[in-house]
């Protein structure tokens, strides 16, 4: 697939099968992820890969988080949450680096670990996988971040959930860019 046409043809799916993703594929997602462009080259991402078993801990996690915030949910509804991370066989999280230095700026850290997020989503469009960006309350959870060993003011910006698709996402046709852009001559 040509680069214009893996832009154009990327759609979130998130119905995916159990199909394992082998470790070598998902290098080469992370090798995609880092060829983003970041202020500084202090290279603001970090990533967090989860696989097999780690999903079902990080269920856990996210059970006991919505626990916390919501006490009176039922077993029902914890279950619910504990299995989110099993939607997929890959999970990748993505948190950003706090700036070190005062002319480093925590929203160009972010930009940059956003722009590394759609390489991902690209280059498994490209290698026949389905990706699916997903954040949530989870993403803010103190509980969550800790798991993944951030610490609490850093931001996680993404849980990419990848895996082979079950099917093939209809392409939804998106807005165009016209009624957002100003030509100025
Ligand atoms: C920062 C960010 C957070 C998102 N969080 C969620 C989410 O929690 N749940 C969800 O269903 N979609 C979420 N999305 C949106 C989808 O992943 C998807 O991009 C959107 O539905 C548009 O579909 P498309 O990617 O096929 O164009 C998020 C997207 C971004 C950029």
């Amino acid at each position: 697939m040509d680069t214009m046409q893996t832009i154009q043809t990327r759609n979130s799916n998130g119905k995916v099968k159990a199909e394992i993703v082998s470790r070598d594929v998902i290098e080469k997602l992370l090798n995609a992820a880092v060829q983003a462009p970041n202020h500084y080259k202090v290279r603001p991402w970090r990533f967090v890969v989860l696989t097999g078993d780690a999903r079902n801990r990080l269920g856990e996690i996210l059970a006991q988080s919505l626990k916390a915030r919501f006490p009176q949910l039922n077993e029902d509804a914890l279950d619910k949450e504990r299995a989110k991370p099993l939607r997929s066989p890959v999970l990748i999280a993505v948190g950003v680096d706090k700036p070190r230095e005062s002319k480093v700026l925590e929203i160009e850290n972010i930009c940059a670990a956003a722009a590394a997020c759609e390489n991902i989503l690209l280059a498994a469009h490209d290698l026949g996988l389905a990706g699916k960006w997903r954040t949530g309350d989870a993403a803010r959870d103190p509980l969550v971040k800790k798991f993944l060993g951030f610490v609490e003011d850093q931001h996680i910006i993404s849980f990419l959930y990848i895996g082979y698709p079950e099917f093939d996402a209809e392409a939804a046709p998106r807005p165009g860019f016209e009624d957002r852009t100003v030509w100025m001559e």
